[in-house]
């Protein structure tokens, strides 16, 4: 099934080249296509004046998501990626125009791939630009027909006259691939302890906070189908052409359509990953992240010394039953010593107990689940973590299997 939820049938105005006449003399490949676009000039949507040189900055869609799908009905695709949808350019106000120049609808992109010197790009999205429905031929045509079309700096006029027609659709395809490379959203969301699970649901903000921490920084927008994870966007303005430009990423304008809580993030099947993580018996997680809830948002977690921070969470390995556990990390032992927690060589190892709180398995020290700190980390700060709410900072400390 193709994607195409909306079409709007854009002229795009002195764009649309409807005669193209292809040359005898057939020297420029895609492989070696470059711009000689500069980019340390105006990021698209940034500009405070009229850009007239329009094949060096994206315009009027300058406001470029990275859509990525996760499909388990039918599960498509790795069972521990996200896989490509594709690279749109929206308006700088979140309106958008599609399938800008019909001339340029090109088909059979294997080979236009391949042809062009691009076949490890064409193997990549065999694998990882996959339609739910098996039509990945019919896919990848429409999201450059639907999409690349519209891109001001792939137009015809700003690749090189000799050029293989269909060039600038491989440049489409290469720097598509090439951008989804710097997203791997199941790996951010694993590093933050956050795995497919049959039973398990997250809120909006855990899910968000999480890929910010891991991008650097940056919101992404979610998209739900049916109370499920299903596609997420990255955001980016771009310096210089789609072909060899910088893309600089940027919050989400606008939250996507996933419910703010309750949020089902199901593995895909048939394939040998195991989902479930390992257990201890009665169900305590052998292995997993803590992260700290403060005002029902998560901020980060903990790291391999026990401190608080919003840095990559260290996996921790529990051993025992919920009512009685020890913990360790890459560090060595952890435990609670003088009304501090830390993990290291030298540390004794204390017994812990997991406290269930609605869908939330806490961390409590002494039958306690509060935990505090004397400041919120962000960037590299991060904080010791104290037993008790006699500190400035109060939260709780949930145990989310890894
Ligand atoms: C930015 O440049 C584009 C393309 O020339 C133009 O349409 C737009 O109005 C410019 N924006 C501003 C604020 O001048």
């Amino acid at each position: 099934m193709l994607r195409l939820i909306i079409l709007v049938a854009a002229a795009s105005a002195g764009l649309a080249s409807p005669f193209f006449s292809q040359p005898f003399d057939l020297t420029t490949r895609a492989d070696s296509l470059t711009s000689s676009c500069s980019t340390t000039g105006s990021a698209s949507c940034h500009n405070t004046s009229s850009v007239s040189n329009l094949c060096c900055f994206e315009s009027p869609g300058g406001l470029l998501l990275q859509t990525q799908f996760w499909d388990t009905n039918p599960s498509t695709g790795p069972s521990d990626k996200w896989t490509i949808h594709g690279l749109w350019p929206d308006n700088c106000d979140g309106t958008f125009e599609q399938n800008c120049d019909p001339s340029r609808a090109y088909t059979n992109i294997a080979s236009l791939l391949s042809s062009g010197g691009a076949s490890d790009t064409l193997s990549f999205m065999q694998t990882n630009w996959v339609d739910i429905n098996g039509q990945n031929e019919q896919f990848w045509a429409h999201e450059w027909s639907t999409h690349g079309t519209c891109m001001s700096t792939l137009h015809t006029s700003c690749i090189p006259s000799g050029s293989v027609r269909g060039t600038e659709a491989v440049a489409f395809f290469q720097t598509v691939v090439k951008l989804y490379k710097t997203l791997p959203t199941f790996d951010w969301l694993a590093g933050q302890g956050i795995r497919p699970s049959t039973t398990q649901t997250f809120t909006l903000a855990t899910l968000t906070s999480a890929l910010k921490t891991a991008s650097g920084g940056f919101t992404p927008a979610l998209d739900c189908s049916s109370g499920a994870l299903n596609q997420i966007s990255w955001y980016f303005n771009l310096r210089g052409s789609i072909i060899d430009g910088t893309f600089v990423p940027i919050n989400a304008p606008k939250a996507g359509s996933c419910p703010s809580s309750g949020i089902r993030y199901p593995p895909k099947s048939g394939s040998g990953t195991p989902t479930t993580p390992p257990s201890n018996p009665g169900g305590l997680p052998a292995r997993a992240t803590i992260h700290a809830i403060k005002s029902g948002s998560q901020i980060g977690g903990l790291l391999s010394l026990g401190t608080w921070s919003t840095q990559t969470l260290a996996t921790f390995t529990l051993t025992g039953t919920a009512s009685s556990f020890t913990m360790t990390s890459s560090k060595g032992n952890c435990g609670v010593s003088g009304g501090s927690f830390s993990c290291g060589s030298g540390v004794n190892p204390t017994t812990f107990s997991a406290v269930t709180s609605g869908s939330d398995l806490l961390l409590a020290s002494g039958g306690s689940t509060a935990w505090g700190s004397d400041g919120t980390p962000s960037g590299s700060t991060v904080f010791t973590v104290f037993t008790g709410s006699s500190h400035s900072q109060d939260y709780t400390l949930t145990i989310v299997g890894a």
